[in-house]
């Protein structure tokens, strides 16, 4: 059996390391692997990806959603953390999605105990004093949009109170192609120039984290596959709230694309990083809300969780 393209293929070729019966084609790289060889060449992958991203040690926060992307990431940081010198510590949010946040919570729970020497922290959304429906019930925003602000919001609060250095996200190739692919065909030029890449450092003084994404160059097949081929815990099923995002529609458009060029998408997302290297950076107009003092874009220097909180009453 072999897996091309995301499905199992009865196609049989032999691993490119040892030549025994590979199980999985990776078509950008031409090449096949046996279990254990596909499982290095992605660990290979995350410590490249964050060495060339220039990316030395440090103290990580790993954004776990119990999806099949940051618990492969969790994982193969916590494989790879002796040779990068990582201290690694984990935190879920439940965003209070009913069945959806339920089975993902159970999910990080396995794999708490899969991984007994990393500390995981749990935080639920109700301490804010809403939830994820409850907001994109109460204001007119996309429920993605809503869902990104408030968990970007957490992670870096809790990341900069507990003195970690890097918050790392398992934004994978698809993600990032995607949301380039989705910012060129609607010329939004500032999304491009403040998206996302494979490291980006914080401020300090605007007590902002900086972030890494290690898989920056891995595809969600391939998260896929090892997590099942490592026997990991995670939630198979999308959020409720995402269905009928055109975020989708632009994503399915490289399923014609990578067939005719299966290096597209990684040549496609490398431009753009190349791109915007020789672009003076703007600087991001940030200041520090007025209530929680964390960074805001907003003119009135209120953040929107603060908005929120003050929506709901909690302020
Ligand atoms: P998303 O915004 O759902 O595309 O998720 C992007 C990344 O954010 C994931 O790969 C995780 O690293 C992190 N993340 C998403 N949801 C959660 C969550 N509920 N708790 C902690 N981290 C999360
Ligand atoms: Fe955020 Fe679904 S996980 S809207
Ligand atoms: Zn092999
Ligand atoms: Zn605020």
């Amino acid at each position: 059996m072999h897996y091309v393209h995301g499905e199992w293929n009865l196609l049989t070729k032999s691993c490119v390391v040892c030549k025994r019966e590979g199980i999985v084609y990776i078509p950008y790289a031409r090449a096949s692997f046996c279990r254990e060889h596909f499982i290095e060449f992605y660990n290979r992958k995350i410590l490249r990806t964050l060495r060339n991203s220039g990316f030395k040690s440090g103290k990580i926060l790993v954004g776990v959603s119990g999806g099949k992307d940051s618990v492969s990431l969790l994982y193969a940081l916590s494989v790879i953390r002796k040779e990068m010198n990582l201290e690694i510590e984990a935190l879920h949010i439940n965003l209070g999605i009913g069945r959806y946040s339920l089975e993902s919570h159970n999910a990080v729970k396995k794999l708490e105990k899969i991984l007994p020497d990393i500390r995981f922290h749990y935080f639920d959304l109700r301490e804010l004093g809403f939830t994820i429906p409850e907001v994109v019930k109460a204001i007119k925003r996309p429920a993605c949009s809503v869902c990104g602000a408030v968990k970007r919001w957490i992670l870096n609060k809790f990341a900069y109170e507990k003195g970690f250095e890097f918050i790392a996200t398992g934004h994978n190739i698809d993600d990032i192609s995607t949301f380039y692919l989705k910012a060129l065909l609607t010329q939004r030029i500032e999304d491009i120039m403040r998206g996302p890449e494979p490291l980006t450092p914080g401020s300090p003084d605007l007590r902002l984290v900086g972030r890494i994404r290690p898989q920056f160059y891995l595809s969600e097949m391939e998260n896929t596959l090892y997590a099942t081929l490592q026997n990991l815990p995670f939630v198979d099923f999308p959020c409720p709230l995402a269905r009928g995002a055109t975020l989708f529609k632009y994503k399915n458009l490289w399923k014609e694309i990578l067939s005719t060029n299966p290096v597209a998408q990684i040549n496609f997302v490398k431009s753009i990083i190349a791109i915007k290297k020789r672009i003076p950076k703007e600087t991001q107009k940030l200041k520090s809300c007025e209530i929680c003092g964390y960074p805001t874009t907003a003119p009135d220097g209120v953040c929107f969780v603060c908005r929120l909180r003050k929506k709901f009453g909690v302020l």
